[in-house]
């Protein structure tokens, strides 16, 4: 293994920019189960910006939104929609990790900064990443607090959970040309390695292609995928996410759950849509699969992807957009001993996207 000049715990959240943090709060409390766990707004002193921070087994999102029209919040939210504005991973030493990522060549955006309450210190910085995405660092090591000072905590039940128990992988979409700067940036700065990498020999349809390095830490508990969109006869899913976002940004993000069929049941009773494969994929899948210890009834009549590499299998299903830009979705995913992304289903998967895509009029 090659030194960890940068040691991650893991993830610690995801921050979204969104029109209307309170709304996307009540949409992720309701749908996939998410608990309101702290806030922060006019109420707790923050002028300017209001967060809800939601949780459900280890994975917590925050959503952000502005009081106002002059904020940084405002502007992402005019350019890219609602999106994905910081990836944090919670580090040991935040100090020492800022240090040798800016020694790498990383950009820093935010100097470490330390803010203190009566539970404790929180030591966030943060550097650049692609397009306007940003990396967040978070030592919480001395602090006790439901999230950070600043945020008060929130008492509300919320809805049952639905079994999401951590973030498996986050996936960014770059331009064509700009996946191997991306992937040795990762190496470079982050000290991360290449997983996996699939070419548009891998990934594509009659229509179109994309290619993929996936980058994880030293650990293997943090996994990056970075897509770029390959020549194809029609506009790629990547190059309609590229426009519609205006450039780079987190094309979706991965959670796993122990048990992915009262997952996707629970979910699809909440109005969350998901892709849709032909039956036939299952007929197909079947043979080429092999044993497993689901229902493939259950599997076909929940829409669940299988694939199966050397080290064992794993469970997928990828959400719509839960946008109207056609722009960030989802995927839950239940690994049994596979620690790939499902490369035998890209191909029945992208057909699906593409039919979507063409219903948008943007095929
Ligand atoms: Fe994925």
């Amino acid at each position: 293994m090659s030194q960890d000049f940068l040691p991650i715990k893991g993830y610690d959240h995801v921050e979204f920019y969104v029109g209307n943090a309170k709304q996307a709060a009540h949409f992720f409390d309701k749908t996939f189960g998410f608990r309101p766990l702290a806030k922060r707004g006019l109420e707790t002193g923050s002028r300017d910006l209001a967060s809800y921070v939601m949780e459900q087994g280890k994975v917590r999102f925050v959503f952000t939104s502005a009081y106002g029209p002059d904020s940084e919040v405002a502007r992402h939210c005019a350019l890219h929609g609602d999106g994905v504005k910081a990836i944090a991973l919670e580090v040991p030493d935040a100090r020492s990790a800022i240090r040798e990522a800016k020694a790498r060549g990383a950009t820093v955006l935010k100097p470490t900064t330390a803010a203190t309450d009566e539970h404790g210190e929180l030591v966030t910085c943060e550097i650049k990443y692609a397009g306007d995405t940003i990396f967040r660092f978070v030592e919480r090591k001395n602090y006790k607090g439901p999230f950070a000072p600043g945020y008060r905590a929130i008492t509300a039940h919320g809805s049952p959970p639905v079994g999401l128990a951590a973030i498996d992988h986050i996936v960014t979409n770059v331009h064509l040309g700009e996946m191997n700067f991306w992937a040795r940036w990762y190496e470079e700065v982050l000290g991360f390695k290449n997983l996996l990498s699939f070419t548009d020999k891998d990934i594509s349809t009659e229509y179109s292609a994309l290619m993929s390095k996936v980058m994880e830490n030293g650990t293997g508990k943090c996994k990056f995928p970075i897509n770029e969109p390959a020549e194809g006869k029609k506009k790629s899913q990547i190059d309609e996410y590229l426009d519609y976002y205006r450039g780079p940004g987190v094309q979706h993000i991965a959670m796993n759950t122990a048990d992915i069929c009262q997952t996707v049941r629970e979910l699809r009773e909440r109005d969350i849509d998901f892709l849709r494969v032909p039956d036939s994929y299952y007929d197909y899948q079947k043979d080429r699969v092999g044993q497993i210890a689901e229902e493939w009834n259950q599997l076909r009549e929940l829409g669940i992807l299988v694939d199966r590499d050397d080290d064992g299998y794993l469970l997928q299903i990828f959400t719509a957009p839960v946008q109207d830009r056609p722009t960030l979705f989802f995927e839950v995913i239940e690994r049994h001993g596979s620690r790939g992304f499902g490369l035998g289903n890209f191909k029945a998967l992208f057909v699906s996207i593409e039919h979507e895509q063409a219903l948008r009029g943007n095929l």
